[in-house]
């Protein structure tokens, strides 16, 4: 089977890949927003701590566990433990969380297409923020506009993955993501020049620690799962294709260094926009869809600025909806004997088909209801219920996300054997040293970790902020 099993055409082609499934809408979107929210500054550190003893650690299983069996994640799992193992079900767990996540992952990034269309037709000039602010809650409530993206969306990330590793993955995020590096320099040299510029470096990084609660710490540790994309076998996927001897942890570092640059650069990007235009930097879902918007309308170029700015979103957002695609596909190409083309078609459409509630989802609440629901997803409920785009959310992102890295974690560091993972760990790297260090994360801070998430999600924290 290895032998004829589809690989990339290069080590960049794996690291850009992976790079495109880990940046996506949880840096440029959903980042910010929670930086905002927790006060910058110890935030981002804690961050930076979390993906680097947390993170970076699953990465690292995740490409180890795919490159090692050549496998996309059941039958990975299934042929590093012994039959009828109940480990092949964090595989299974996988491939349910990528039909989640593309599901609702894909009405956001319907509404970044809608916006690169709204500011390539000017649709923001000589508006006002009531006007803006109406403009999002109309979007948000339109069956018609978020059907109509989402199944744009869909129909694209489909037509990529019907490529297949090379020919549609490879190719695909070799365009878009240098194009998105490109276009997020351009962003930031923009930014660079306004007034605000000075007091988003300080609210982004000195240290204050004023807004920062136990919850905030948690949610740092939480996003740094759904950022690199980890816990649902994305990478122990695009892992798969990599040959047996490349090198393991230069990959994965990069990669992280890569996610974590660009989620840094949208803070650089949004918040001296935000502080220049007076806007406040909590609101953050706005951030993008309402703050961006004004902003636009007031600067001057602001239409080409807009265009920009939300075709790089949408490019980040497809080169991580192609990997959960991807997830997906690739269980019934190596599990059940698929064609490629069967497999895209099938998950994508039946994908397509399970986000329609989510896309629905706005329409089921009043404007200031959902907007407040929306900007509590992917964390706390609101207290006015979930509808189901932020139930899908908080599942995936509170749940299965942190539970999946736990499990490959757990597997990597207390059933894979010891001397086949080491040899595995060394080949092709320069960086051997680190192995001792990287199984002692994987056996005792990653699960600490993701129990504190857990004790977190169901409120048995609270007394840390005495609430
Ligand atoms: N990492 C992506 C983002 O930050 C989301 C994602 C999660 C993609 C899980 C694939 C798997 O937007």
């Amino acid at each position: 089977m290895t032998g004829t099993r589809a690989h990339w055409g290069s080590r960049l082609g794996f690291i850009l890949a992976a790079a495109g499934s880990a940046v996506g809408l949880g840096n440029i979107w959903k980042f910010p927003y929670i930086t905002g929210e927790n006060g910058g500054g110890w935030f981002v550190l804690i961050y930076l701590i979390c993906i680097a003893l947390v993170g970076l650690p699953i990465m690292m299983a995740e490409i180890f566990i795919g490159r090692t069996t050549q496998l996309a994640p059941v039958g990975a799992f299934r042929a590093l433990s012994r039959r009828g193992s109940p480990w092949v079900l964090t595989g299974w767990l996988g491939v349910v969380v990528a039909f989640v996540v593309l599901s609702y992952y894909s009405v956001v990034a319907g509404w970044a297409m809608h916006y690169t269309w709204l500011s390539i037709t000017n649709a923001f000039a000589a508006h006002d923020q009531a006007a803006i602010n109406e403009l999002f809650g109309n979007v948000y409530v339109s069956p018609t506009v978020n059907l109509g993206w989402h199944v744009a969306f869909m129909a694209i990330t489909i037509a990529i993955v019907l490529g297949g590793v090379q020919k549609g993955l490879e190719r695909w995020v070799r365009i878009l993501m240098p194009a998105l590096f490109v276009l997020m320099l351009v962003m930031l040299g923009r930014a660079v020049t306004m007034e605000g510029f000075g007091r988003a470096v300080e609210f982004t990084f000195a240290p204050n620690a004023e807004n920062l609660t136990a919850a905030g710490v948690l949610e740092a540790l939480g996003h740094a799962f759904f950022t690199l994309s980890l816990g649902m076998g994305a990478m122990i996927t695009y892992g798969s294709y990599l040959r047996r001897d490349d090198d393991l942890v230069a990959t994965s570092v990069t990669v992280g260094v890569l996610d974590t640059v660009i989620a840094l650069m949208a803070c650089l990007i949004l918040f001296p926009i935000t502080f220049t235009f007076g806007m406040q930097e909590e609101r953050t879902v706005g951030l993008i869809f309402m703050n961006m918007p004004l902003a636009f309308s007031q600067m001057p170029g602001g239409a080409l600025w807009g265009v920009l700015f939300f075709a790089l979103l949408t490019f980040a957002a497809l080169t991580s909806g192609i990997s959960l695609l991807e997830v997906a596909a690739s269980y019934f190409i190596d599990e059940r004997g698929w064609t490629r083309r069967r497999a895209a078609l099938t998950c994508g459409i039946a994908i397509l088909l399970l986000g329609i509630p989510s896309a629905l989802s706005g329409g089921t609440r009043l404007f200031g209801e959902q907007f407040q629901s929306l900007t509590s997803n992917l964390g706390v409920n609101d207290g006015a219920g979930f509808n189901w785009f932020d139930f899908f959310d908080y599942l995936a992102s509170n749940w299965m996300l942190p539970l999946g890295g736990l499990f490959i974690a757990l597997f990597v560091a207390w059933r894979v054997g010891g001397a086949a993972r080491e040899a595995g760990f060394k080949t092709g790297t320069r960086f051997g040293g680190l192995y001792w260090g990287w199984i002692q994360l994987l056996r005792y801070v990653v699960p600490i970790a993701v129990i504190l998430v857990f004790l977190n999600a169901i409120g048995l924290l609270g007394f840390l902020d005495g609430t």
